[in-house]
């Protein structure tokens, strides 16, 4: 298939990646079918979807008279029939295996044989998830960064059985959708976080270890370091429960101790301070 033979696009999972998903392709041109099994969740990223537009109008990016026609090129649906029109397709649902493989078994059954079928895991091997495919060789990870209207980074990551041909496609799709696509092969945390958590836990050592507060320990990375966010900050936005989860995924994949994660993460978590979905992290959030 060639990249201009790509018009719609299927998003699986409606969430906060899949909302952003479906946003950046509309955004770019594709008709998108969204499909999610609860209705009430897209109504959500609908709704946000919306929101993000005017945002976008409001900082000059994107013309006003555009924001119907984007609107219009999203068909959500909970009927998971309606994928099988995709000419591309990406999964973005919740980071647990048995999902994984229900939802990409439905849509390669689903989808015809030469379109592509990527995945936004975070943390889940892609060499296995393409295995669990009758098409290996034409998945690839396509790991957009949160909130993905506004992040430039796509890691396009290779299977070990993702052919050049499919790699290929989806950096040049990435860079449709006004990304900048990374090439990085399949590893654990892949480079985005194979490098962020280490920081991220370091700093919670910190912490831990009275070297210094939350605040003096971002304050010193934002400053001198000209990080954009401190790495508790950033913690604390991304899910402290997800900062252990991918840290235990580098853990078991590498077996390297260095991947332990800091025991006052662990304890934050099991005391449901998980950052700001939880109104109290490494900051709190009233
Ligand atoms: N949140 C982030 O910052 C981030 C960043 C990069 C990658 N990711 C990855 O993106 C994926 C999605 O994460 P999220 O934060 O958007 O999760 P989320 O929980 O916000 O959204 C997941 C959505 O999938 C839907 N869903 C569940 N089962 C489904 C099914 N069978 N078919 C279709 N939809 C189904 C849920 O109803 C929900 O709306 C995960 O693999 C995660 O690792 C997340």
């Amino acid at each position: 298939m060639s990249i201009d033979a790509i018009r719609t696009v299927a998003v699986l999972g409606a969430g906060t990646m899949g909302n952003g998903i479906a946003h950046v392709f509309a955004r770019a041109g594709y008709q998108v079918i969204l499909r999610d099994v609860e209705q009430g969740r897209l109504d959500h990223a609908v709704d946000t979807i919306r929101k993000n537009l005017d945002r976008e109008v409001k900082k000059g990016k994107l013309p006003e008279s555009e924001k119907p026609a984007v609107l219009t090129r999203l068909k959500p649906v909970t009927d998971v029939a309606a994928i099988a029109a995709a000419d591309f397709a990406v999964e973005a649902v919740p980071e647990k295996l048995e999902i994984k493989r229900a939802v990409l078994g439905e849509a390669d059954k689903l989808l015809r044989p030469e379109v592509l079928l990527a995945s936004n895991t975070s943390s889940i091997s892609m060499t296995a998830l393409a295995a669990l495919t009758s098409r290996p060789d034409r998945f690839v990870g396509m790991h957009f960064m949160n909130p993905v209207p506004v992040m430039a980074l796509v890691e396009v990551i290779r299977a070990l059985q993702t052919s050049d041909r499919a790699f290929d496609l989806t950096m040049q799709l990435a860079k449709k959708l006004g990304k900048t696509p990374v090439a990085v092969n399949d590893a654990p945390g892949f480079v985005s976080n194979r490098v962020l958590m280490p920081l991220i836990n370091e700093a919670a050592y910190c912490v831990m270890e009275n070297v210094a507060t939350p605040e003096a320990v971002d304050a010193v990375m934002k400053l001198g370091m000209n990080h954009p966010m401190g790495p508790l900050e950033l913690a604390d936005f991304i899910g402290l429960d997800v900062c252990v989860d991918i840290l235990q995924v580098l853990h078991e994949g590498l077996g390297d101790p260095k991947y332990r994660a800091c025991p006052l993460l662990k304890k934050y978590v099991a005391a449901g301070w998980l950052g700001r979905k939880s109104s109290r992290g490494f900051y709190h959030y009233p």
